[in-house]
């Protein structure tokens, strides 16, 4: 098991549209297991595989607060999402910065699991927050690019100065 290197907004490869994983071998499911880790191990909620520069369908997300519900999602796919709520979030790829974002209160998610079992998700709260923001780290997108330009231009500068403090 290993720590993944987790990239840094603004980091161009944070763009990168990842692509369908078409057979789930030894090399996915470690890559699962070390992304779960790195998750646990930060602390945070959710990773997708893109943040960790491996440009692949594949996020882990576990919202609950006994920390034991690991969900890993291969390929996911949104199929429906209603109502709208607004939250606090975050992302391990920029850290240090929270902001209210706009998102749906429900959705409902088909993806394959580590066996390659189709399967549905049905989420609401916490849990459909976390895999609406993995999600779209797949497609290339990150939360902050739902706040002002003024507010992206503080926080791409702020990271860019703490990149240089601890390179
Ligand atoms: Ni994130």
């Amino acid at each position: 098991m290993s720590l993944l290197p987790i990239l840094r907004y603004p980091d161009l490869r944070l763009k990168t549209l990842a692509a369908p994983i078409d057979e789930i071998d030894d090399d996915i499911r470690n890559l699962a297991r070390d992304m779960a880790e790195t998750m646990y191990g930060a602390p945070g909620i959710g990773l997708a595989a893109t943040q960790v520069d491996i440009h692949k369908r594949l996020i882990v997300v576990d919202a609950s607060e006994t920390r034991d519900q690991l969900l890993v999602l291969i390929n996911p796919e949104l199929i429906e999402s209603e109502g709208s709520r607004f939250g606090e979030e975050g992302c391990l790829s920029v850290p240090g910065i929270y902001d209210k974002i706009e998102r749906a209160e429900r959705v409902v998610v088909d993806y394959l699991d580590l066996d390659g079992n189709r399967r549905r998700i049905e989420a609401g709260g916490m849990l459909s927050v976390c895999l609406q923001h993995e999600m779209e780290h797949l497609d290339g997108k990150i939360f902050v690019e739902y706040l002002s330009a003024l507010k992206q231009k503080r926080i791409r500068s702020k990271l860019l100065k703490q990149a240089r403090i601890t390179a």
